[in-house]
This record gives structure tokens, sequence and C-alpha cells, in this order.
């Protein structure tokens, strides 16, 4: 958090009730140019303290307008939103007290050291200069930073860069987190050290987290809640197990060529059929594209009690003319959650 209307010392300021996040139709709008964009279009969630909530979501979807709001960088449009209790618009200084935030968009000046970025945070919120001494060294720790932590940041991998955000997040003691994708374009190792850090963040602190991500696997890994966002509204939200539950037992996958709206009809007159859907497994290829042309593939959502025989929907398949190139089955994820309520596919 870079943008600070009044010095304020931290507060351990307890919540009026167990809800840290609480959001009721929430809307934001953008005019882009003649275009009015509903970047959140009427968004509904709650966040239990000492949770982690996950926003899923694809590109566009609304994620960081939603986290703008929330963290008071801009208005809502209409609706209500609370952090800690307090409204993030008439109470927008209290909010800011309680949180912590670390944004999409690397923010830390590559001249600076990381213990000055940390400092120089520190010094914003007018933290006692011990406060500030002892934090750093708390936080350089818990990221993972100590041998790095006196070189310019200009010096870092970006992934370095990442965990001093987090850290700089960290300083101020929040009760409630929230992280912008936090993990965007870091590799398996780093993204497996945040993850870390996150999951000690709420079993040692408590801390209230709210994330976004388009990562299926982030979400699954790290959220008691998920809320999958599309064209700024969510569109289904639980835990990751009850997503998936809703999904029924197993999911089946059919690479093939053929008329794939025949098979998916057909498909989802069927008892042991949940739900059918179509996706495309690959880009369209371009005009000077080296990509080869991909098949189209179907997935299907079994019932619990359909078994596991595919020997129903290869027959399908051939009554419906649709040859088979492959077919898989699997336990469902997330991924086919945001397939199903959304009908597209999640790329990371
Ligand atoms: N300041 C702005 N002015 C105009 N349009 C905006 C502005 N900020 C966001 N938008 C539009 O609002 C929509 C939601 O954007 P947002 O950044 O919230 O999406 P996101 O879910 O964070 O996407 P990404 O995964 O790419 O980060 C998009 O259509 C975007 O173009
Ligand atoms: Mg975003």
């Amino acid at each position: 958090m870079t943008q600070i209307a009044q010095p304020v010392p931290p507060t351990a300021q307890p919540f009026r009730r167990n809800l840290a996040i609480e959001v009721a139709g929430l809307v934001r709008t953008f005019q882009n140019g003649q275009q009015a964009v509903r970047a959140v279009d009427g968004v509904d969630l709650q966040v239990e303290s000492g949770s982690i909530y996950a926003l899923l979501g694809p590109n566009g979807a609304g994620k960081t307008t939603t986290i703008n709001i929330l963290t008071t960088l801009i208005p809502p449009t209409s609706g209500l939103a609370r952090v800690g209790g307090f409204d993030v618009v008439k109470e927008a200084a209290q909010v800011r007290r309680i949180i912590g935030a670390t944004f999409q968009e690397t923010v830390v000046d590559k001249n600076l050291s990381g213990r000055d970025t940390l400092d120089t945070h520190g010094r914003l919120y007018h933290l006692p200069k011990s406060l500030i001494k002892s934090r750093i060294a708390e936080l350089t720790k818990l990221v993972e930073l100590e041998e790095a932590i006196d070189r310019a940041t200009k010096t870092y991998s970006g992934g370095m860069k990442r965990r001093l955000e987090l850290a700089r997040g960290l300083m101020t003691q929040p009760q409630v987190l929230f992280l912008d994708e936090p993990t965007q374009g870091l590799d398996p190792h780093n993204r497996d050290r945040i993850w870390t850090y996150i999951r000690q963040l709420k079993a040692e602190q408590g801390l209230t987290i709210l994330l976004t991500t388009h990562y299926m696997e982030e979400a699954e890994q790290l959220a008691d809640r998920v809320g999958i966002i599309d064209y700024g509204k969510i569109v289904k939200s639980g835990t990751p197990e009850e997503l998936i539950g809703a999904l029924g037992e197993d999911v089946v996958t059919i690479f093939g060529s053929g008329d794939t709206g025949r098979l998916l009809a057909s498909l989802r007159q069927q008892p042991f059929v949940d739900w059918a859907s179509e996706y495309s497994t690959g880009e369209t290829p371009g005009e000077d594209s080296l990509a080869k042309p991909v098949s189209p593939s179907i997935q299907v959502g079994l019932k619990e009690q359909a078994g596991k025989s595919l020997r129903p929907i290869v027959e399908l398949a051939e009554q419906a003319g649709f040859k088979i190139a492959d077919l898989s089955i699997k336990r469902p994820s997330l991924n086919d959650v945001f397939l199903k309520y959304t009908g597209r596919r999640l790329r990371d």
C-alpha cells in the first residue's frame, strides 16, 4: 500500500462480527470511450475471519477492480463493502489501518534495497522505529530474503520481488491481507514458497486473506472458499470440495473429430450424464501461426452412481458419427468446475 490519506498507527480493532469481509451488490463501471464496462457487476461475497478466500477468474473478470475497491483505492459505483466491519467508502481510513495488500503489478523502487523498501513503508505508516526494525527482521526471515535484503531490488529475481512485496504488505501487521495474483508469472519453486508463507500466515497469525488468481491449482491448494468470477459476476462459490462435489463423481474427456453438437445433444439425454460441454483445447491458429489445428473436445460430468464404464459413451459417439481419438476419465478438478459454470476453460 503506497496510498494513505492520514498517518494512522496500527491497531488491533476487533471485528464487529465474525466476518472480515462483507460485500453486497457491489458494482463498478468504467467508461471506455463510448462503451460503459461493468467491471464488477453485482458481486456478493463474505469472508470469515481467519480464512482464505480465492477469487478465481480469467483475464478481465473483475478481480483487480474488486480488490481495488476493498483496499479503498477506488470507490464502488454502487453496493456495499465492509472490511473488518468498516465501510470502505465512509470509513476508508479505518479500513486502511487494518489491511495489507500486494498488487498485481510489481511496484518496488528498483534502486532501493529490500530493507529500505520495508523501512520506507513502515515510516509511511508511522510505525515506531523499534517496531520497524523488528518487523523487518521477522519478515525478511519469513520470506527468506536474509541474504538479499541489503541489495538494490533491481538485482532481485521476479520471485524475490514478489516475496519482498509480500513482506511489505505485512509490515503494518494487518488483520486482513489482499493479494492480487500473488504468484503470477512465478516458477513452481517460487510459487510453492509463496503458498507456504500464505498458509503459515493463516495458521500462525489467524490472518484473513483474500487472494485473486487465475490458477485453478492455487485456489484449490490455498482457499477455504472459492468464488468463481466471470464478467464481473460470481458465477459459483463454495469450498473447493463443495464445488468439485457439485460435478458428480468423475469427468470424462473425449478428444476427436466429428459432429460435436450431435454428440453433446445425445450425451445430455443420458441418465448417467450430469452435464456435458465443449471446448477448444488450444489457440485458434492464426495466419502465420505455427500452432497445429486442434480438434475440439468434449467434457462429460458423470453422475455419482454412473460407475466407471466408458462403454456407453463410446457407443453414443459411434452412433453420432464422432470419431474418438482419445478418451480419459478422471476425478473432477476446479478447472472442470470453471468449465461447467462458464462454458470456458481457464488457461494458466
Ligand atoms: N481504469 C479502468 N478504466 C477502464 N476500464 C477498466 C479499468 N480498470 C479495469 N477496466 C476494465 O474492467 C474489466 C475488469 O478488469 P480487472 O482488471 O478488474 O480484471 P481482472 O480480473 O483483474 O483481470 P486480469 O486477470 O487480467 O488481472 C476489464 O474489462 C477492464 O478492461
Ligand atoms: Mg487483475
